[in-house]
């Protein structure tokens, strides 16, 4: 729950790790039946812990899409079936702008305003892309602002957090690999690098990103030498170098895509978001390029950088406020677009 669209005032995660972990990925169907067994649950807690009742609520916004239309079909329900009983507009928030909102809910924790125009990484599990955020109005930059998006670079084939779960699972060090890949690669150090991988080249837009070469190339260098695979479950010092490669190639191009796209557009602030946002490398990087070059760069917390309802109860206020709601009709969307 969110207080003028930037306040926290309660945020409540039902983690399905556990219940996906040992099928290597998401399972749809099981994603779905835990949304239905956890969504009351969770409602009930955030009032709960914000001190509130179900009647105080000026708003309920639910995510339209993008994402698994199983689930999205469970907060679409609902939503639909509070705002019905309650009398209370429905807000349909697209889960992309959730994650840029995730950027403003942490700044303003921080005392921080993150200036726009801007230029947005979003990077998770399914997404890898770029945006320009800007105001409607340039006057207007506060929570209720009405934002336009602009979308001006994107992956053409695996989403950046998509790439770590593959190479994770592939050198057979579980699920979701991303925050485990981080942790080898901070204690790396002194391991000798057994292969390096270049920099992504790309034809025609040079924002995009592709990831599915790197991942196959970890699987060639992986499947050339078979002494990878004994030691499992250990991890030795080759294994450790791989890993630091490879997530060394994965911060750099997303860092480079990202703070070109931020000069060349003379923007003023640079917002990262999603999964992989939490990386403790890519932060450190981007903490780096921003002193170097004299663009700020804001990141949520690493619990707001990863899904969560609070992103988009504050993308909701801003809909809210711009008069942007939803009636019965709603429906899911798996492959919203945001601009
Ligand atoms: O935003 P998110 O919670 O869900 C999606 O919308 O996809 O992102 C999950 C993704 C997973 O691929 C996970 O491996 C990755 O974010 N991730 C990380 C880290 N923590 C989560 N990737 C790299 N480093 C991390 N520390
Ligand atoms: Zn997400």
């Amino acid at each position: 729950m969110v207080a003028d669209g930037r306040e926290i005032l309660s945020s409540v995660v039902a983690s399905q790790i556990d219940i996906h972990q040992k099928y290597g990925g998401v399972v749809p169907e099981l994603a779905s039946r835990e949304h239905l067994r956890q969504i009351v649950p969770v409602v009930r807690e955030a009032l709960a812990q914000a001190g509130m009742k179900l009647t105080d609520v000026d708003a309920i916004g639910v995510t339209q899409g993008p994402g698994l239309v199983g689930a999205l079909l469970v907060g679409i329900t609902y939503g639909k079936t509070l705002a019905q009983a309650l009398g209370k507009p429905l807000v349909p928030v697209n889960h992309l702008e959730g994650h840029v909102h995730a950027v403003f809910l942490e700044a303003h924790k921080a005392g921080r305003t993150a200036k726009l125009p801007a230029v947005c990484l979003i990077v998770s599990g399914g997404h890898t892309v770029l945006y320009e955020v800007t105001p409607a109005d340039p006057h207007v930059q506060d929570a209720g602002a009405r934002l336009l998006y602009r979308k001006i670079g994107q992956t053409r084939d695996d989403a950046a957090g998509e790439a770590y779960d593959k190479v994770a699972k592939l050198l057979g060090l579980g699920y979701p690999g991303g925050p485990i890949l981080d942790r080898l690669a901070a204690v790396s150090n002194g391991a000798p690098a057994t292969v390096k991988f270049g920099p992504t080249k790309m034809k025609g837009n040079l924002l995009d990103f592709s990831f599915s070469g790197l991942k196959t190339a970890v699987l060639y260098h992986v499947r050339e030498h078979p002494e990878y695979a004994a030691e499992l479950p250990l991890c030795s010092p080759k294994t450790l170098a791989l890993v630091r490669e490879f997530q060394n190639a994965v911060v750099r191009d997303l860092v480079e895509r990202t703070m070109r796209a931020a000069e060349d557009l003379s923007v003023e602030s640079v917002l990262v978001s999603g999964g992989v946002a939490a990386n403790s490398q890519l932060r450190a990087t981007f903490e780096e390029r921003s002193k170097s070059s004299g663009i700020e760069v804001f990141f949520p917390s690493r619990a707001l950088s990863t899904d969560n309802a609070a992103m988009i109860a504050a993308a909701a206020y801003s809909r809210f406020r711009n008069g942007i709601l939803a009636d019965v009709t709603l429906n899911a969307d798996p492959s919203l677009t945001l601009a």
